[in-house]
């Protein structure tokens, strides 16, 4: 049996368009389905570096590419999948016990992350024999 525990999904946002411009706007516990307790955002990331590489106990995040494009790298523990952010109308929720690693960003890539959570340490697995672990033993 596959009990995952974690859930990965994409997210779409609203988008008002007229002469102007583009105006995407995003309400914690509707477009994305939590509370926002923390937005940080990564920006001058050299094109070959590697994000992420790490899980979360309980920690939910939606990742948008706002400029430029990022691939992350999703395993559940069972199974992974590539996706790739590039519409800033378009995000991808992340729920906790998911595993994500972020590469091959663009020039001027900027990944913004809204988050369920204020930053703790304690919530992170590092450690992906230990995020395994943590899986299997729920199975
Ligand atoms: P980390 O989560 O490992 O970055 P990424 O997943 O993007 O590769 O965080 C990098 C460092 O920044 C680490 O020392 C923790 C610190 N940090 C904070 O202090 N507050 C935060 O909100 C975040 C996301 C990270």
């Amino acid at each position: 049996m596959k009990k995952k525990l974690g859930e990965v999904r994409e997210v779409e946002l609203p988008q008002i368009h007229d002469f102007r411009g583009d105006l995407t706007f995003i309400e914690g516990n509707s477009h994305v389905p939590f509370d926002i307790k923390r937005v940080y955002y990564l920006y001058n990331v050299p094109v070959d570096s590697e994000r992420g590489g790490h899980a979360h106990r309980d920690l939910q995040q939606v990742l948008f590419a706002l400029s430029g494009s990022f691939r992350v790298k999703i395993d559940d523990g069972f199974d992974t999948t590539d996706y790739w952010l590039r519409d800033p109308r378009k995000g991808l929720y992340i729920s906790q016990m998911v595993w994500r690693e972020m590469d091959s960003f663009s020039q001027g890539a900027v990944c913004m992350v809204l988050a369920s959570l204020p930053f703790d340490e304690a919530d992170y697995y590092r450690d992906y024999d230990m995020f395994r672990q943590a899986v299997s033993a729920a199975n």
